[in-house]
C-alpha cells in the first residue's frame, strides 16, 4: 500500500501534547508545531487495523501478553539487525524514560555518578538529577561539523563512583548513528572500568542513506552482559500515546530485581491497544517504514537546501538517524534567551532549544521535521520572514 505523507492532518481534536501544550511551554498557541518527538503522520495500517479490531471485541480487561508478542520483536531485531535476544531478558515498561529512572532508583546509590553525552536528549538529565544521583558530562566534540564521542575526555572523568554511562545510539539531537568501532571503544572502556553501559535505541529503525544501526548489546557476549538495551516501536511507528517500551536486562540479578519493581508498581502489564499495536507494528510495519524514510529523509534534504538558500545564517545538518535535524543558528549572533525569543515570538514556531539539551547546545535549535513538507515549509517560511523583518 502507498501511504501519503503530505497529508496535513488536523490535530485539533487529537488531545496531543504537541498541540495542545504549545501555550504551556511556549507562552502562546499561534505556532507552527515542529518540537516534541512524535510524527504527524497517520500510522501504518496494519497497526490501525490491529487497534480497530480490538476496539471492535469491546471488552479491555487485563491483558496477557501472548508468545506471538515476544516473537515478532525479536524477529524483528533478529532478521535487521542480526541481534538474538532472549525471552527471559526481555521486560515489558512502560516507556523508556520510566526504564532509565528506575534504573536509577534500583541500581544506585547517593553519590554515585552516571555519564551522558551532551548535547543528548534532555530527560537523560533528569532521571540522573531527579534521582539525586550525580551526573558527569562527557561533552561530544565537533570536528568540521560532525560530532564525535570524545574518549580522552571521558577517560579523564570516569572513577569508580561511575556506574552507568547513558548511550544515545542513534544520538538524539544531533543524529548520529554511531558506528561499530565508535561502540566497540565505548564498550572497551566502560567494560574495564566496571561502568554498565545502559544503551537507549529508540531511534534504532530511523537511520538513512545506508548507514547502519548497531545494537550495542550485539556487538559481543562481553558487551551483551555489560549492558541493559531500552528499546521499543513507539518511536519508529509514532504512537508513542500507547506508552509500551521494553528492555533487555541479559543480568539476571537486574532483571529480577527490575522485575519485582514493577510488580511492586503493579505496571508489568501492556495496555490493550499497545499490546496488539506493538505486535502490529513489529510483524507487518516494514512497509510504512520503508516508506517513511524516504519521505523524512526528503524533509532533511528540503531543510539543508531551504537553509542554504534562503537562511545561510542558519546551518542545518544533516542526520545520519532520526527525524530531528539540528540547526546552528549561532550566526544569528543571539543570546540563548533572545534566540527561543526570536523563534516563539518572532518567527512564531516552536522548536526544542538546543539548551535544553545541555550547556553545549546553546546556539542551536531542533526541529522535528516527521511533518507533512507543507507544514515543515510553513515553519521555514516563518523563520525566513523574521530574519528579513526582525533581525
Ligand atoms: C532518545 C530518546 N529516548 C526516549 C524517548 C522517549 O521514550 P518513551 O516515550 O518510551 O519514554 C525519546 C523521545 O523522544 C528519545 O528521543
Amino acid at each position: 500500500m502507498k501511504y501519503n505523507f503530505d497529508e496535513v492532518i488536523d490535530r485539533s481534536d487529537n488531545f496531543s501534547a504537541k498541540y495542545d501544550e504549545l501555550e504551556a511551554k511556549f507562552g502562546r498557541s499561534d505556532l507552527v508545531s515542529l518540537w516534541v518527538a512524535d510524527m504527524d503522520f497517520r500510522a501504518a495500517e496494519p497497526i490501525m487495523e490491529a487497534i480497530r479490531e480490538r476496539a471492535e471485541q469491546g471488552i479491555f480487561g487485563y491483558t496477557s501478553r501472548p508468545e506471538s508478542y515476544y516473537k515478532t520483536m525479536k524477529n524483528w531485531y533478529k532478521t535487521r539487525y542480526n541481534w538474538d535476544m532472549e525471552k527471559d531478558h526481555i521486560i515489558h515498561s512502560p516507556g523508556v524514560v520510566p526504564t532509565l529512572s528506575l534504573i536509577m532508583k534500583l541500581f544506585t546509590e547517593p553519590g554515585d555518578k552516571i555519564i551522558i553525552q551532551s548535547p543528548v536528549y534532555y530527560p537523560f538529565f533528569n532521571v540522573v538529577k531527579d534521582n539525586e544521583r550525580e551526573l558527569v558530562i562527557n561533552p561530544l566534540k565537533k570536528v568540521d561539523g560532525d560530532y564525535f564521542m570524545d574518549f580522552e575526555d571521558l577517560e579523564n572523568k570516569i572513577d569508580e563512583k561511575v556506574k552507568f554511562l547513558i548511550l544515545c545510539n542513534p544520538h538524539n539531537p544531533i543524529g548520529r548513528v554511531w558506528t561499530k568501532e565508535e561502540l566497540r571503544k565505548l564498550g572497551d572502556m566502560c567494560i574495564k572500568n566496571n561502568i554498565t553501559v545502559i544503551a537507549d535505541e529508540i531511534h534504532g529503525d530511523l537511520v538513512y542513506d545506508g548507514k547502519r544501526y548497531t545494537p550495542f548489546a550485539s556487538i559481543s557476549e562481553e558487551f551483551r552482559l555489560n549492558s541493559i538495551s531500552c528499546l521499543s516501536a513507539t518511536k519508529t511507528f509514532n504512537i508513542a500515546g500507547l506508552q509500551a517500551s521494553f528492555a533487555v536486562f541479559p543480568d539476571k540479578e537486574m532483571h529480577d530485581k527490575f522485575d519485582e519493581f514493577l510488580g511492586i508498581l503493579d505496571i508489568k502489564r501492556n495496555n490493550c491497544f499497545s499490546l496488539v499495536a506493538m505486535e502490529a507494528a513489529y510483524a507487518k510495519g516494514g512497509e510504512w517504514l520503508d516508506q517513511v524514510l524516504v519521505y523524512i529523509r526528503d524533509n532533511m534534504k528540503f531543510v539543508n537546501e531551504y537553509c542554504e538558500k534562503h537562511m545561510p545564517q542558519i546551518k542545518a545538518n544533516m542526520p545520519e538517524g532520526t527525524y530531528l535535524v539540528w540547526l546552528d543558528c549561532n550566526d544569528l549572533g543571539l543570546s540563548d534567551d533572545a534566540l527561543n525569543d526570536f523563534f516563539v515570538n518572532k518567527a512564531r514556531v516552536a522548536l526544542d532549544g538546543g539548551s535544553w539539551f545541555g550547556e553545549e547546545g546553546k546556539g542551536y535549535m531542533r526541529i522535528n521535521v516527521a511533518c507533512p513538507r507543507a507544514t515543515l515549509k510553513e515553519g521555514l517560511d516563518r523563520i525566513k520572514e523574521a530574519i528579513i523583518n526582525e533581525l
